[in-house]
């Protein structure tokens, strides 16, 4: 008898690990994300009529947020600089999902123009009623080298990022407070765990936000049902290259190149909204070899010293070549 169940034992164990083994082979999120993907609450059940505000609405990882949020059913307050862009997610949203004109506000914002944001936070307070859950996804990359790169780079990065984002979470905070729920989900990057070549400014400013994040969470423990949650993407498909900062501001890169090795957007956005519907703090969404990276980086620093060498190169080669810094970590340099 004792036998059998050493042996039931054994097989439950190895089994346990082979799952884990392959999740983390085949998967593109950590492993708390990934069981909340096939275990935890659906999109679908949990944001369904929550008030969400979703910046930088107008494209990529936010508007797909905003197409996706739509179809769960959440009512939507959309903020970026580029009105019509907006006008046009939301057109997309209510053609697609059972949202009515009232339920989508179009809210256009600058995250640099801090003096604004009270007045903003109070015209989607007074729409709506009040905020479930706001989404700080607006932001910009960078690439350039340290080297080449103008101060004023690190600044506009540090004022955008960080200090954009702190300002329109300290208008949201006082009403979740006080109604002692909601949910503040920042979109990090690896490059908020991690340092990356080309991005020193870009890393920096995530860093910060981590930082902030992390301390705000511990701050806000009397207040369970307020969700403080970070999530760290690696290469996602967007348009964050083509907008990054350069060496100079206001200076464009001149070349983006291929982009879709990366993950796509509705992927990543998908794995976002299972973790806000299973109040996940922090979540690692990447393609393998980034998600080693972040387990590496995590578990074992000495060795992923190593890794960032090898891999930090490679991408600084890509840049001087032309090629999206991401492609090809461990191919050939071909030009797009
Ligand atoms: N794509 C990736 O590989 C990746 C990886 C990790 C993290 N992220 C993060 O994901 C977030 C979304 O980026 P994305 O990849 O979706 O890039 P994206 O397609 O370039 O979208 C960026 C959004 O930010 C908005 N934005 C830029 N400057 C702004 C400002 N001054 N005020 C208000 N909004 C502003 C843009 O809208 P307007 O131009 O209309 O203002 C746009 O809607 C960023 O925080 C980025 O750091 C992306």
């Amino acid at each position: 008898m004792d036998c059998c169940l050493v042996s039931a034992l054994c097989w439950f164990v190895g089994l346990f690990l082979l799952i884990h083994l392959l999740a983390f082979v085949f998967g593109d999120a950590d492993f708390t994300l990934l069981w909340a993907s096939v275990t935890g609450n659906s999109p679908e059940t949990k944001l369904k009529g929550l008030v969400v505000w979703i910046t930088g609405a107008s494209s990529g990882i936010g508007e797909e947020l905003a197409y996706q949020l739509a179809k769960c059913g959440s009512r939507l307050i959309l903020s970026a600089r580029r009105e019509d862009e907006l006008n046009r997610v939301r057109r997309c949203c209510l053609e697609n999902s059972g949202l009515h004109d009232e339920d989508i506000l179009v809210l256009p914002l600058d995250l640099l123009e801090r003096t604004s944001h009270e007045e903003k936070a109070k015209a989607a307070i007074q729409h709506f009623g009040h905020i479930d859950i706001l989404i700080n996804n607006g932001g910009r990359s960078q690439r350039s080298l340290c080297i080449d790169t103008n101060v004023d780079v690190y600044q506009g990065l540090m004022e955008l990022n960080f200090l954009g984002t702190v300002s329109i979470t300290k208008q949201v905070l006082p009403e979740m407070t006080r109604r002692g729920t909601g949910s503040i989900v920042t979109v990090s990057s690896v490059t908020g765990l991690a340092g990356v070549p080309l991005s020193t400014g870009y890393s920096a400013s995530k860093h910060a936000l981590q930082g902030f994040f992390n301390s705000l969470r511990v701050e806000l423990s009397e207040y369970p049902n307020i969700l403080i949650s970070t999530v760290c993407p690696g290469p996602v498909q967007s348009q964050i290259i083509q907008n990054a900062f350069t060496e100079e501001l206001n200076k464009p890169l001149a070349s983006a190149g291929k982009q879709e090795h990366k993950m796509p957007t509705s992927r990543c956005v998908r794995l976002m909204l299972v973790g806000m519907a299973n109040g996940v703090k922090e979540m690692w969404i990447a393609q393998q070899p980034f998600l080693l990276f972040y387990y590496v980086w995590q578990y074992a620093p000495t060795l992923a010293w190593f890794m960032t060498d090898i891999m930090g190169r490679k991408r600084v080669q890509n840049f001087k070549a032309g090629l999206d810094a991401d492609s090809g970590y461990f191919s050939k340099l071909k030009r797009s």
